[in-house]
């Protein structure tokens, strides 16, 4: 790691818009090896005594891997893992990863540096045996200099990283272990452009014009002065739009300094939810005409503010954020990071209307961050689960004095030229909110944020800031008896950041008539997809009391999915929704969680080991509620009717319909009416309580009496055959892109039954290999590593990772009984 920076001088310098320094300065000389991926063909030993003890040697046995890799999700889940219900019953240990590599002669006169994105946990680098140190956080990223320590032309090199989390419960949800983000090799001349070195903003901005301030934060490690100057030009897309130089400036050797370039954007295309427009600024060091160093940054041009009375206003429009929390994990793919994973999250939450991520509780791949500016959502990038009083034993409140100063001022720096972050939060739930060590900290973490930047509105996310009475137990919520958030009553927040306590938001303006809302965290509602309590009154089983085991809840750990259930502290989907909707100053909400992750299952209970939080499934799938939000947060016309339709005949059940775009839903069975509903006043659904008649349940919308969309669902009848479904059928062929594949179980009328849980069986063949099996299903013990999976519901997700051929893919999925299926996956 590099804190050798000194800032020998601050200078602003000019500034020009029209002329251009060097025909040179242009985007095609982006000099293509300063950063190069470095996570092929590395070797990984875990010491399974999950003990903190050394133990490579000449006679360890390796494994040959490429990054990013979890090694816990590779293992099987365990009833007495140290990790805890609350990490997923996975366990942790202790890793080695090591690889030798090759640096060509001519980089001998170049600074080279290992960045690693995230590595969890305790990572320690080795370079030749040399020891470049020690990183405990498990999600920051950082960056040694290696060049001093290594080998040139054709002598090896070899890199060993011990990554050490065998020291368990260190977190309240699944963490994975391993280098489960990307790796990178970067090559500089010895001036250069700092690690994360650029600082983009817009302090200005207008529909004529936007002004851009560019810092940049520049290393001579010449043993002699070096004259530069430094050109930054900005474009869109392809298209050069600006630029701004430095005068001539020396610099010392072995010095840094930051510099200050200064540009205008004529006629700026701002970016918004809607149209995330990015920026590109190309930063270039010249000495003598000759471009020594250049460096990226992708920006955006955009105007906020939080309105105490208007809330959230983006680029002068009120726009609500809705929001939701994300934990890291990929579901079966673990934590190690892949892009297309993340994408295709972030393309589902997209289709559901969701416009706001929220990184709970931690900082993010880099990958998210980037794909959240191009796809236009709104982030609260969050930095702690704790401060000095841990959560769990070993958690990062043990590294807090040390490292919280270094690993906040890091994120702050790594982060903040991303256009979709518009809230840093400096904490989640943290215990020591309600006393004086907890101003006293929320007060250092601010002074480092705003030394950071200053452009984004700083929250906490507590629970909560002013306490109502509200009755865990009872859910009982009395007005009286205020007590107030020391934090949040310090003053020292931008925004008061709410976790739950939904009932206490219509007092926002009076307890906190100077600062805005933002409910960092709502809801915890719980579902697993497909399953239903049918009759509403026998749903006041588990787990709306979470203190209630699952024996006195559903047989098979099952949480109905009805929109019902809820930790007693949140509340269900619609109860928030329904208060943030009503007033223009609550900006809005980041509802826990858009996906099922691994750990915690509430309660803590084997044999759960994933949440049942998310609207979506951890396999990917949608359960109902989704479609409520869809139906409210898009423009989309939506009909959404639920249950199934496979009861005992007699049976009675209710059926609801989410629905817009429409003023009434007529209900047929087997195509008689079963009457007509409308939403009445703040309502978000209609039902039908009814008996169960086997055929066909079909629901129509109309508006003004004219049929607006009609569903259907059938009695299904026995599994008779599989269909597999590709969200994507052609993919590139770079070992990393991703096919999911969807499993359906059908009758032999190609309807899904809905209630098949057969266990299926996978075989590929060609350019591919399967990288994760899910279900969904929270109480399954299933390796998501596997060639096989039971399906929960009637389906069940095959993950397929291209190789680096072009070709195809044939995937097959077989059951005892059922007509197998097969599909082709290109790659190209
Ligand atoms: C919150 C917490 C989250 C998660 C959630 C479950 O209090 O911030 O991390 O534990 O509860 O409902």
């Amino acid at each position: 790691m590099k804190t050798t920076f000194k800032y020998l001088s601050r200078l602003s310098v000019l500034i020009f818009s029209a002329m251009f320094l060097l025909s040179s300065c242009s985007k095609e000389n982006t000099f293509s090896n300063r950063k190069i991926s470095f996570n092929a063909d590395w070797s990984f030993h875990l010491n399974d005594s999950l003990t903190n003890k050394d133990t490579i040697g000449t006679s360890t046995k390796w494994r040959t891997l490429d990054l990013p890799h979890d090694w816990s999700i590779e293992g099987k889940f365990d009833e007495k893992s140290s990790a805890g219900y609350g990490g997923g019953s996975l366990n942790g240990g202790l890793g080695w990863y090591k690889k030798t590599f090759k640096i060509a002669k001519e980089d001998i006169n170049k600074i080279i540096s290992i960045t690693f994105d995230g590595v969890y946990k305790n990572s320690e680098v080795w370079i030749n045996g040399h020891y470049l140190g020690k990183r405990p956080n498990g999600y920051i990223g950082f960056q040694y200099e290696l060049s001093p320590y290594l080998n040139y032309g054709e002598k090896t090199n070899e890199i060993i990283v011990k990554v050490d989390n065998s020291k368990q419960p260190n977190s309240r949800w699944y963490s994975g272990s391993g280098i489960f983000r990307n790796v990178w090799l970067e090559t500089t001349d010895k001036l250069h452009v700092e690690h994360w070195g650029t600082y983009v903003t817009t302090p200005k901005v207008t529909a004529e014009k936007a002004s851009v301030n560019i810092e940049t934060r520049i290393q001579n490690d010449h043993l002699e002065s070096k004259k530069l100057t430094l050109v930054t030009t900005i474009y869109k897309e392809d298209k050069k739009v600006t630029s701004g130089s430095t005068t001539y400036i020396t610099l010392t050797p072995k010095s840094g300094t930051l510099l200050n370039v200064k540009a205008e954007v004529e006629s700026p295309v701002l970016w918004s939810v809607e149209k995330p427009e990015l920026y590109t600024a190309i930063t270039e060091i010249l000495v003598d005409d000759k471009i020594v160093d250049q460096y990226k940054t992708n920006f955006g041009i955009r105007e906020f503010k939080f309105d105490l009375n208007k809330g959230f206003i983006l680029n002068g429009k009120q726009v609500k954020i809705k929001g939701v929390c994300m934990h890291h994990d990929l579901g079966p793919l673990g934590s190690a990071i892949n892009t297309r994973a993340i994408e295709r999250q972030l393309e589902i939450l997209k289709e559901m209307g969701v416009n706001g991520i929220r990184t709970s509780h931690n900082p993010p791949a880099p990958e998210l961050l980037d794909l959240c500016d191009k796809m236009g959502f709104i982030v609260m990038d969050e930095a702690f689960d704790m401060w000095k009083q841990n959560k769990t034993k070993y958690d990062y409140a043990n590294d807090w004095d040390k490292w919280h100063r270094i690993d906040l001022g890091d994120q702050l720096r790594r982060d903040r030229n991303h256009p979709s972050i518009f809230i840093w939060s400096i904490g989640n739930e943290i215990p020591e909110q309600w006393n004086e060590t907890g101003v006293e900290i929320a007060k250092e973490l601010a002074e480092i944020v705003r030394i950071n930047d200053k452009t984004r509105p700083l929250t906490a996310a507590m629970n909560p800031p002013v306490n109502m009475n509200i009755d865990a137990v009872t859910l009982q919520f009395e007005k009286k008896n205020v007590q107030f958030n020391a934090i949040a009553k310090s003053g020292i927040l931008d925004l008061i950041g709410y976790n739950y306590a939904h009932q206490t938001y219509e007092y926002h303006q009076k307890n906190f008539p100077n600062t805005p809302f933002i409910a960092t965290e709502t809801t915890s509602g719980l579902e697993t997809r497909g399953y239903y309590d049918t009759v509403s009154d026998t749903i006041k089983k588990w787990p709306v009391r979470w203190d209630l085991k699952f024996t006195e809840g559903n047989p098979g750990n099952t949480v109905s999915a009805y929109d019902q259930v809820q930790a007693p502290w949140g509340s269900t989907h619609e109860a928030t929704w329904k208060v943030i909707k009503k007033h223009d100053f609550l900006s809005g909400m980041y509802i826990w969680t858009g996906f099922d992750y691994i750990g915690e299952p509430t309660p803590y209970e084997w044999p759960s080991v994933s949440s049942y939080f998310g609207i979506v499934d951890l396999a990917g799938f949608p359960k109902d509620v989704y479609y409520m939000y869809q139906s409210e947060w898009t423009d989309k016309t939506v009909l959404h009717i639920f249950p199934h339709w496979n009861w005992k005949a007699g049976q009675t059940v209710d059926v609801w319909a989410y629905y817009n775009n429409a003023d009434e839903v007529e209900l047929f069975v087997n195509g008689k009416s079963v009457g007509k509903r409308s939403k009445k006043g703040d309502d978000l659904h209609v039902m039908w309580r009814i008996p169960f008649q086997a055929g066909t349940l079909k629901a129509i919308s109309r508006k003004n009496g004219k049929t607006v969309l009609e569903k259907e669902i059938k009695t299904a009848g026995n599994p008779s055959q599989l269909k597999l479904t590709a969200d994507r059928s052609t993919i590139k062929a770079d070992k990393n892109d991703l096919s999911f594949v969807t499993v359906d179980i059908l009758d032999d009328k190609e309807t899904l039954v809905p209630n098949a849980n057969n266990e299926i069986n996978f075989s590929l063949t060609g350019n591919g290999k399967i990288v994760g099996v899910c279900s969904g299903d929270p109480v399954s013990h299933e390796s998501y590593k596997g060639n096989k999976h039971t399906a929960l519901a009637g389906k069940c997700l095959v993950i397929v990772q291209s190789g680096d051929k072009t070709g195809r893919v044939e995937l097959t999925a077989k059951a005892k009984g059922l007509k197998p299926a097969t599909i082709v996956i290109t790659t190209e």
